[in-house]
């Protein structure tokens, strides 16, 4: 579907999913713009740029994503994931333009073992990235109707530092890792993010909240271990419980997110292999 062609304004377009953006969304009018063509902590200026501009959409992959550095550096953090959002939100609804803007898994407390919907309201971080994510949701829905929110969780993809890439420099260099096996989640191939947004931005779907993650779940041990399987390197992988590898920011323990709105996305699995195989 499509057609016409849209001038989409992307934010983040150097992080791993902006990248990703920046491709499928070609055939478009496409202006990419990352920290050096504008910092979006400065708000009158984020203001004067966009509306010169005039984009019929943003896309805001921007964000501040060190989860446990976030820990030492909340008010940066609650800025860029935060107070950000509720900018550019204002900013698309006086230009009256719609904006699709990312959210995490780590919105909630992980307690729920059927996994969250996509109007689930109880919204409780367990970390201060997870907080900062939280109130972009908030501004975000607050300062304009013509907004997709779309939740996603355990990323990776070719233009950024991510876990299988962590693995595979691991398996180079060990011959045994321990690896948690209690947080479950949905890992998720950026590439299937961006063309799932293409598809939710050019049939302009409903506007509201969706849950875009590869499909079925996994802990982080099995997502190592088939990572390993599918690149061939011989490793022994040990499960742990979280307890055994203290990191700074509390993990949620179950974070799968139901996607009950779009077309599913292909398997985890499927996209690994895929991931790997490019
Ligand atoms: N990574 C995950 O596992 C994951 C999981 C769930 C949800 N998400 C969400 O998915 C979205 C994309 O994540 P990602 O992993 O692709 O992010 P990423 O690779 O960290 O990219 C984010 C980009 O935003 C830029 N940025 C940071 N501060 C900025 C500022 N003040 N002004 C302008 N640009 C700025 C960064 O530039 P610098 O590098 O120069 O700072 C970077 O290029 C985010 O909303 C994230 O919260 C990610």
């Amino acid at each position: 579907m499509g057609g016409d062609k849209l001038k989409i304004l992307i934010l983040g377009a150097k992080g791993m999913l902006g990248a990703d953006l920046l491709e499928v969304f070609k055939g478009n009018e496409i202006i990419g713009w990352d920290k050096k063509e504008l910092d979006l902590t400065s708000f009158s200026l984020t203001e004067k740029k966009i509306k010169e501009l005039k984009p019929e959409t943003i896309i805001n992959a921007a964000a501040y994503t060190a989860v446990d550095d976030a820990e030492e550096n909340r008010d940066l953090a609650m800025l860029i994931n935060g107070e950000v959002v509720g900018n550019l939100a204002k900013i698309a609804k006086e230009l009256d333009i719609p904006i699709v803007h990312y959210s995490t898994d780590y919105v909630f407390n992980g307690k729920n073992k059927e996994g969250y919907k996509e109007d689930e309201n109880n919204i409780a971080p367990l970390n201060v990235y997870g907080e900062s994510k939280a109130l972009g949701e908030k501004l975000l829905q607050e300062n304009t109707d013509k907004f997709y929110l779309i939740r996603i969780s355990w990323l990776y993809g070719k233009n950024g530092k991510n876990f299988v890439e962590t693995m595979l420099k691991l398996g180079k260099e060990k011959d045994e890792l321990n690896v948690i096996d209690d947080q479950i989640g949905s890992p998720t191939y950026t590439k299937d993010v961006a063309k799932l947004t293409k598809e939710v931005v050019e049939n302009k779907m409903p506007f509201g909240i969706y849950h875009a993650v590869n499909s079925g779940k996994a802990s982080w041990c099995g997502f190592a271990k088939r990572i390993f399987e599918l690149a061939k390197i011989d490793i022994k992988v040990n499960p742990i419980p979280t307890e055994d590898y203290p990191l700074p920011a509390k993990r949620p323990k179950n974070s799968i997110l139901l996607n009950t709105k779009l077309k599913p996305l292909r398997s985890w699995e499927e996209a690994l292999e895929d991931y790997l195989n490019n």
